[in-house]
């Protein structure tokens, strides 16, 4: 019993390996997906930036959609970064595959920024907005500090 169960555990796993695997036939649309997503993530991130400071009039709205975007598209680069991605067209570092914990962990401070940077255009506070989008600001250049080559 103890050793199906084990078997079972091992084909899920395998599974769950494949199918984040499946969902790029080739290492080349990993990597031209994951940077579409962080080139919109930027671009709308860059949006909330130009009213930050002073460039564009302060827009409460823009501010919200702006940042609902930012936060929607943090979730989506990582799961580009599976095992043989690290070659091609990219500036990714080896670190990445290297301290997958620590990469992983700096995506979830971006989401978790990303989020509060929502609630915050959502307060309409320019002050609270300025202080969030410098914390997600934060979180970006500490990832790409460690895990992106200049
Ligand atoms: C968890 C790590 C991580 C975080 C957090 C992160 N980035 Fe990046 N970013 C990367 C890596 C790695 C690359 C290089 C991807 C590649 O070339 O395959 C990159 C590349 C980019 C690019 C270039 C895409 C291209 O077309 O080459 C932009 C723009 C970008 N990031 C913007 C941002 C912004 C804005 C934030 C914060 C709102 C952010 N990133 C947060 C890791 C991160």
């Amino acid at each position: 019993m103890k050793k199906l169960i084990l078997m079972l555990c091992a084909f899920f796993a395998a599974g769950a390996m494949t199918s984040a695997h499946a969902q790029f036939a080739k290492a080349e649309d990993a990597i031209k997906y994951r940077k579409s997503a962080l080139t919109v993530m930027g671009t709308h991130f860059s949006r909330i930036g130009a009213m930050v400071q002073g460039k564009v009039p302060f827009d409460a709205k823009a501010a919200v959609e702006n940042a609902e975007i930012v936060a929607n598209m943090s979730k989506l680069p990582w799961v580009a970064f599976g095992e043989g991605t690290d070659a091609g067209d990219t500036k990714a570092k080896p670190e990445i595959w290297k301290d997958g914990a620590k990469f992983k962990a700096a995506a979830e401070k971006l989401q978790a920024e990303s989020g509060k940077l929502v609630l915050a255009a959502q307060s309409g506070k320019e002050d609270a907005i300025k202080a969030a989008f410098s914390a997600t600001g934060g979180a970006c250049k500490a990832c790409h500090d460690d895990f992106r080559s200049k």
